[in-house]
């Protein structure tokens, strides 16, 4: 399996290296030359992986190319590439219709992709849509696909990937907190992010629902049912279903304008 990258930046980094974690890696992977620090260091990494001299020779070299450049981007990159029938598209951007992503890539076929940086690991969802079997068979040692029903579901569900860096501040705060108390900077840190994984993991694998799971943490009287009332009173979940629906709104208006 040969396949191209147009955009070689954050996503696309995470992808490359997934992609290239696993037992049987594709044949080829090409890069477009930009970003060219990340390519480079792709390059270094994995014997697979090459650089083109532009984006038109990673077109004519991949089976399956993945586009990643910046929505903005999009008309000027993809107007004009020799893309051919037979050829698939993954498309990574947002905001980017997939009835236009497939005018401008005519006569290949495309559909949307939305991944997670947690894919270089290989862990995490990664929404698809629609359903394509060539495409599930690509990703599936790359993390947990979602199919997503229609594209206004895909669209839903890229909104609450905004809520990375909140997470990632959730987890900043706690281990801030206990430093502050006194417990040793690196055990702090260690603390949080192995209690933050490891409940993680229980949320990704039991059965239970998730209000179950929240409920089961709680004792009456216990210390988690005081900490979920307190924040709950603050209105910490109220601000977390305000900030979503504003990142969907903004995502809704750049739609229709773009
Ligand atoms: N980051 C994520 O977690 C994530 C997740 C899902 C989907 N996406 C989507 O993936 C796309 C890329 O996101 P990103 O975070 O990876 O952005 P990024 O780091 O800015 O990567 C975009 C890359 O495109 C390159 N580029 C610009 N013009 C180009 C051209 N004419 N030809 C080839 N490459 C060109 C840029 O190069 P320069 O740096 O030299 O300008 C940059 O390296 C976006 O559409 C985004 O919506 C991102």
């Amino acid at each position: 399996m040969r396949i191209g990258f147009l955009g070689t930046g954050r996503i696309s980094q995470a992808v490359v290296t997934g992609l290239c974690s696993v037992v049987m890696p594709p044949e080829r992977i090409t890069l477009s030359p930009r970003n060219a620090g990340i390519a480079a260091e792709l390059a270094r990494r994995f014997s697979n992986v090459r650089i083109a001299a532009d984006n038109a020779e990673v077109v004519a070299a991949s089976e399956i190319v993945v586009v990643a450049v910046r929505p903005d981007d999009a008309e000027v990159v993809l107007r004009r590439l020799p893309f051919r029938a037979g050829q698939k598209v993954l498309s990574l951007m947002a905001l980017v219709p997939l009835t236009r992503v497939r005018e401008l890539v005519a006569p290949a076929g495309a559909v949307r992709l939305l991944p997670l940086p947690t894919i270089a690991q290989r862990e995490g969802p990664i929404v698809l849509y629609p359903h394509a079997d060539w495409a599930e068979k690509l990703l599936e040692p790359l993390g947990e696909i979602v199919a997503a029903g229609s594209e206004a579901e895909l669209e839903t569900l890229w909104t609450a990937t905004a809520l990375i860096a909140p997470f990632m501040e959730h987890l900043a705060a706690v281990g801030r907190w206990l430093e502050a108390q006194g417990v040793a900077t690196a055990r702090a840190d260690r603390y949080t992010r192995s209690m933050f994984a490891g409940l993680a993991r229980l949320a990704a694998t039991s059965e239970a629902t998730l209000a179950e799971l929240r409920d089961e943490a709680q004792t009456p009287g216990g210390l988690n049912e005081q900490a979920l009332r307190e924040l709950r009173g603050a209105g910490s979940f109220d601000a977390l279903q305000r900030s979503l629906d504003a990142i969907a709104a903004r995502l809704a208006a750049a739609h229709h304008s773009g």
